[in-house]
């Protein structure tokens, strides 16, 4: 409680099982962390006289005895000692705050949850966990037995009510989620040959992407878990784009550094054990996705732009056009591609206006090679930075072969191995979703029933 300049701490507690932990240290170093961080000048509190740890407690924390309250506690009868700190920004509470947030840091370190190692070999594999992902504009569920087991995998794509209008429409992608979810995920409980009974938790994708459809998958995990009474386990879809690795090759492990690369998302990401993610770098404008998709549209080539550009770019030359390489030299791990699209898109004006003929794969062929040097140059430098021997590449774009062949050797090359998910595994997905919900589902991370979508969820 907060008086004026004065902080009155009220109460500490520590579960009897838990205690001589130090964890009341983590306690009280976070609360004078806190009490200095809001401005107050000294804190006090009451304490029973025969509670030998609080009083040890708080006397190394730098309070002292000033006075007592006769018959305060009326259970016992027991007088209060009534303590005060000293001046929470002077010299002495100063040093006190240092030492008892190193001993936070120790007590804390014990409770952490242990390092998540993907489910043991034999047991642990019966968990049935029923994923859905809605996030953009796929419609998908999938049915994994102990996280790594693909029994079913659904996938129901709306590419062909978008590509008209040349890019993912919201209010479409909603609409159609409605109309497919409950026929999606009822095939994929069928062809895993299991029921609603059989299930151990039911997951989904809650962010980030479109709000309006990320609702729909999210409204019917919970409307799910009410039915059946079963954990709902909320998963991040990039996190879902890393652990398609995972399904791949189960032995993939961190410490490893990933590149996302979607139409939504382009970033680079050190994972120092699953469930921790430090975004190291990311784009400051287009998603690598969406810059195919856009190049993919000023070539006439529909929507989604990533295979188009991918078929002609094979037979184009990659050398032929000098397009810029954004951010290639800049001494940091982030990406540019609006730039780059807007070179090719001028390129194409240009050599329209002067009548002459185009080259489209020569374009898609050089448009890619630019956006590939660039990734692979950050990559490589992300992978040297942080010291891993492990990188993995996720997302759509991720189903680029150039790409793919290109990030293989330049990493072969530095003796880190390569992991790079089959093609069904790139692109949206629920099987991924429910390989990433294992990890929380062991870590008891669940979401309660007031769940929503997070439309700008980011990682870590
Ligand atoms: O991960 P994803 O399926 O959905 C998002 O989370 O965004 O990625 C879709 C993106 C689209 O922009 C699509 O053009 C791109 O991935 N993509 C590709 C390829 N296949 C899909 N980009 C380059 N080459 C591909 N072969
Ligand atoms: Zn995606």
């Amino acid at each position: 409680m907060e008086v004026e300049h004065e902080g009155h701490l009220m109460n500490l507690a520590v579960r009897a099982d838990a205690r001589r932990s130090r964890l009341g240290a983590a306690l009280l170093s976070t609360l004078i962390a806190e009490a200095r961080r809001r401005g107050i000048e000294r804190l006090t509190l009451e304490v029973r006289p025969s509670n030998d740890a609080a009083l040890a407690l708080y006397e190394a924390a730098g309070f002292k005895e000033d006075g007592r309250r006769h018959g305060y506690y009326s259970d016992t009868g027991e007088d209060a000692l009534v303590m005060w700190s000293g001046p929470l920004e002077g010299p002495e509470m100063t040093a006190v705050a240092a030492s008892l947030a190193a001993s936070a840091e120790v007590a804390l370190a014990e409770f952490r949850p242990a390092r998540y190692e993907g489910p043991p070999a034999d047991e642990g594999r019966d968990d049935l966990i029923l994923a859905i992902e809605s996030s953009c504009d796929e419609t998908a569920a999938a049915v994994l037995r102990g996280g790594r087991t693909i029994l079913s995998s659904v996938v129901a794509s709306q590419i062909d009510f978008h590509s008209r209008f040349g890019g993912v429409v919201p209010e479409i992608a909603s609409r159609k989620h409605t109309e497919a979810i409950v026929g999606v995920v009822d095939e994929a409980l069928a062809q895993a040959g299991v029921t609603l009974d059989d299930l151990t938790a039911i997951a989904v994708t809650y962010g980030p992407g479109l709000v309006g459809a990320l609702v729909v998958g999210v409204s019917y995990a919970k409307g799910l878990a009410l039915a059946t009474g079963l954990p709902l386990v909320g998963v991040n879809h990039l996190e879902g784009h890393l652990f398609a690795s995972v399904l791949a090759e189960p032995d993939i492990a961190p410490p490893l550094v990933a590149l996302l690369v979607s139409g939504g998302h382009t970033s680079l990401v050190h994972v120092p054990e699953w469930g921790e993610y430090h975004t190291l770098g990311s784009t400051i404008d287009d998603a690598t996705g969406e810059a195919f998709d856009k190049v993919a549209k000023a070539l006439g080539l529909g929507y989604p732009g990533g295979p188009a550009i991918t078929r002609l770019a094979a037979q184009g030359d990659p050398a032929a056009i000098p397009f810029p390489r954004p951010m290639l030299r800049s001494d940091d791990l982030d990406f540019s591609l609006s730039g780059l699209k807007t070179a090719v898109v001028t390129y194409i004006a240009k050599e329209r206006a002067a009548g002459r003929e185009l080259r489209p794969a020569d374009i898609a062929a050089s448009f890619q090679a630019a956006v590939i040097d660039v990734q692979v140059a950050k990559a490589t430098r992300a992978v040297e930075e942080s010291g891993v021997e492990t990188f993995l590449i996720g997302g759509g774009v991720a189903a680029n072969p150039a790409l793919r062949a290109a990030l293989t050797a330049a990493m072969q090359r530095r003796g880190v191995r390569v992991s790079v998910p089959p093609l069904d595994l790139c692109t949206d997905n629920a099987a991924m979703i429910g390989a990433a919900a294992h990890l929380h589902l062991w870590r008891g991370e669940t979401l309660g029933l007031s769940a929503e979508a997070v439309p700008d969820l980011r990682l870590g």
